[in-house]
């Protein structure tokens, strides 16, 4: 199955889905890591109640599955915002100013480094290189290489991005307002 497929039914059968990830890819312990990124590539994060079902299907202690999921950074025990900023702070991005960058959006989104914001919109973290050191500072946004980033382009970014999701937000409401079975 494919993983968008996984996605439309992750939000219907989460324990379903998880199951069929499990059973994918064999109950063993060398399949962990990649039981563990399907996990989150389908839900986004790697949520407690998918390490204890992992961990009901495949004998492994949860204790051994968090300590899989803290000890590499790929993974996240929280749900991320719909926009995810990754602050490149590599060599070149950090004498190119990456520290006043991540300060910018930090202020922009109002999250931390390694958190969400409250609204839910954004998560701001902290990465190593994204290999277009040329392009110094860099920052992954949702996805998106944005080159040479300066404080004003980090708020200008945050503030595109919420008037996006506002509009977003604003046209599910009238479409529901229209058709009230929605
Ligand atoms: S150091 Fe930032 S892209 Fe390489």
């Amino acid at each position: 199955m494919k993983t968008t497929e996984n996605t439309a039914l992750a939000a219907n059968d989460p324990i379903g889905t998880i199951d069929a990830i499990v059973r994918r890819h064999n109950v063993y312990r060398g399949a962990t890591i990649p039981i563990l990124q399907e996990i989150q590539q389908t839900f986004g994060y790697v949520a407690p109640e998918a390490i204890t079902r992992i961990s009901d299907l495949t004998g492994i202690p949860e204790s051994e599955i968090y300590s899989i999921v803290t000890f590499y950074a790929q993974f996240r025990l929280q749900p991320v915002g719909k926009y995810v900023i990754s602050v490149c702070h590599g060599t070149a991005c950090h004498l190119a100013g990456a520290e006043r960058i991540t300060d910018a959006f930090e202020h922009a989104t109002g999250a931390k480094p390694g958190q969400t914001s409250k609204d839910g919109l954004f998560t701001l973290e902290k990465v190593a290189c994204l290999g277009c050191c040329s392009l110094a500072p860099v920052v992954n946004f949702n996805d998106e290489t944005v080159a040479r980033v300066t404080p004003d382009k980090a708020q200008a970014l945050v503030k595109t991005a919420r008037e996006t999701a506002a509009k977003e937000k604003t046209a599910k409401g009238e479409s529901r307002h229209e058709n009230p079975s929605v």
